[in-house]
């Protein structure tokens, strides 16, 4: 991966934007489960970033995990084939379960990771997503709660990487194909 990208990548979604929508999405979270517990299951590693910003606008009583799914593709496209590389450490029998995740591509990831947790009967279990590709899907998966719909590109920062690199964008871009 070369540095050029850098210079090569448009703002596609600002801080502000963010921080906006990620407070409106919280606020649905909180009025939605007043009162009872939730369990936020982060899928690592994309989510982190846009997790953190959204449980500090949760006041419900919270438990955090993280889970790890791989899906085996080249570059910028998945392969269809998802493994689940760690799971969470707490039994989620009965709990209200949100699973966060940062971009629902072809939605191969969450039907895996929703096959997963909803074999272990949760109360309520809900999707929550950053960013959503719709014209990507190859699998139908209800998104409960979502940040933004985007066009087909291949979008980096706010925890997404290229080739593991700038998750650490405090914005969400797209890189320019010339
Ligand atoms: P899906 O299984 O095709 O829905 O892909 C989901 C995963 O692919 C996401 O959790 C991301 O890690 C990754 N992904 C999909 N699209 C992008 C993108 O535009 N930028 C960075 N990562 C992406
Ligand atoms: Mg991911």
């Amino acid at each position: 991966m070369n540095m050029e990208i850098l210079s090569n990548h448009k703002v596609l979604i600002d801080e502000p934007a963010l921080d906006k929508r990620v407070g409106e999405i919280a606020e649905q979270i909180n009025n939605e489960f007043a009162g009872e517990k939730v369990i936020i299951v982060g899928v690592l590693k994309g989510s982190f970033m846009f997790m953190s910003d959204l449980i500090k606008k949760i006041n419900l009583d919270t438990e955090v995990y993280f889970l790890k799914a791989e899906s085996y593709g080249r570059g910028t496209e998945t392969s269809g084939e998802v493994k689940i590389t760690k799971d969470i450490e707490t039994d989620i029998n009965g709990e209200n379960v949100i699973v966060v995740e940062d971009i629902i591509d072809s939605g191969f990831t969450m039907r895996e990771v929703f096959k997963l947790l909803s074999a272990r009967n949760p109360k309520a279990l809900k999707l929550c997503s950053c960013l959503s590709k719709p014209d990507r899907r190859e699998c139908e998966i209800t998104i409960d709660y979502l940040g933004f719909e985007i066009p087909d590109e291949f979008v980096i920062g706010y925890g997404l990487d290229y080739a593991e690199k700038y998750r650490n964008l405090p914005y969400i871009g797209y890189i320019e194909v010339e």
